[in-house]
């Protein structure tokens, strides 16, 4: 398995003073838009659909409003990909990768799991990543080389390396094929595992095994947007960051594990198919 370590091992060649600017700008941004969803939750909002079982509301695009014309002002030169703007050509080493409101399906029904993701990317590495829960007021941070916080405080991936003992968050594909996949990776993986966590917010999902509250989590089908911040959160919290063949995460990959790192080949083989469930009560191997 290849490809797989800590985000040290991949660097970026940005003086110090600018990183510690462009990680502050990310946050600034990330809770700017925060607050603006915030506002609004409770009101009434339009809700429009995008496809199956996808969700636009006005609070998305306001949200990304935010964010975008704020790098305008900044960052003039870099380039933008964001969830409801088609990209522009590329013309910088320089791409910000949002979600301006990650779990819209939860924003409209008031359920308080819905975040937003910041993240920039150079050569499209993730070098900073700021997430944003606006309703608990978690800003999940990092920056390459420089650890991952929240709300400040250094974080570290869970120390579990038993089977049983984790808990693992997971989040649902919209199109059946795929899910019909996830049905098949939580049937071998639920008896194996400790328990099961469905999240609807992949940027907090993932976000949660940077701070150790969940050893792994997995999705079959992302976009860039949904984890290139909580990727990098992940990497510089200690933990991992693939897909499912074991390769480094990217923003392509589409499927996404992330793990404190101790069960992550074990965890890769029952979600993509290569390890069965194990007897039942045996818990299976680590
Ligand atoms: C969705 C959420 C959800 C995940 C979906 C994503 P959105 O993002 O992250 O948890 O299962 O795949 O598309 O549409 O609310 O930004
Ligand atoms: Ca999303
Ligand atoms: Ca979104």
């Amino acid at each position: 398995m290849g490809g797989i370590g800590p985000s040290r091992a991949v660097t970026a060649d940005v003086p110090t003073k600018e990183m510690a600017r462009l990680y502050r700008f990310a946050i600034e941004v990330a809770r700017a838009a925060g607050a603006v969803i915030r506002e609004q939750v409770g009101r009434a909002v339009d809700v429009h659909s995008k496809g199956l079982r996808d969700v636009l509301t006005e609070v998305d695009l306001a949200a990304e409003r935010t964010i975008v014309e704020a790098i305008r002002v900044q960052y003039p030169e870099h380039d933008i990909l964001t969830e409801e703007t088609p990209a522009g050509e590329r013309r910088s080493r320089y791409q910000w990768v949002i979600d301006p409101l990650d779990g819209t399906g939860n924003f409209v029904r008031g359920y308080p799991c819905f975040s937003t993701s910041v993240a920039l990317t150079q050569d499209d590495q993730p070098i900073v990543g700021a997430v944003y829960d606006p309703m608990g007021d978690h800003l999940f941070a990092a920056h390459l080389g420089g650890g991952a916080t929240l709300n400040g405080r250094a974080l570290q991936v869970s120390p579990v390396e038993v089977m049983l003992d984790t808990m693992i968050g997971m989040d649902w594909a919209r199109d059946p094929p795929t899910r019909e996949r996830a049905l098949h990776a939580i049937e071998r993986l639920a008896p194996a595992c400790g328990t099961l966590r469905v999240c609807g917010s992949a940027a907090l999902g993932i976000c949660y095994v940077g701070a150790g509250w969940w050893d792994a989590y997995w999705h079959l089908s992302l976009q860039p947007w949904d984890a290139a911040a909580g990727a990098l959160i992940v990497r510089e919290a200690g933990g991992q960051a693939t897909d499912l063949a074991g390769q480094r995460w990217r923003l392509q990959s589409g499927p996404l594990l992330v793990s404190n790192g101790r069960l992550h080949g074990a965890l890769i083989a029952y979600v993509s198919g290569s390890r069965e469930a194990p007897a039942a009560g045996s818990g299976g191997p680590a």
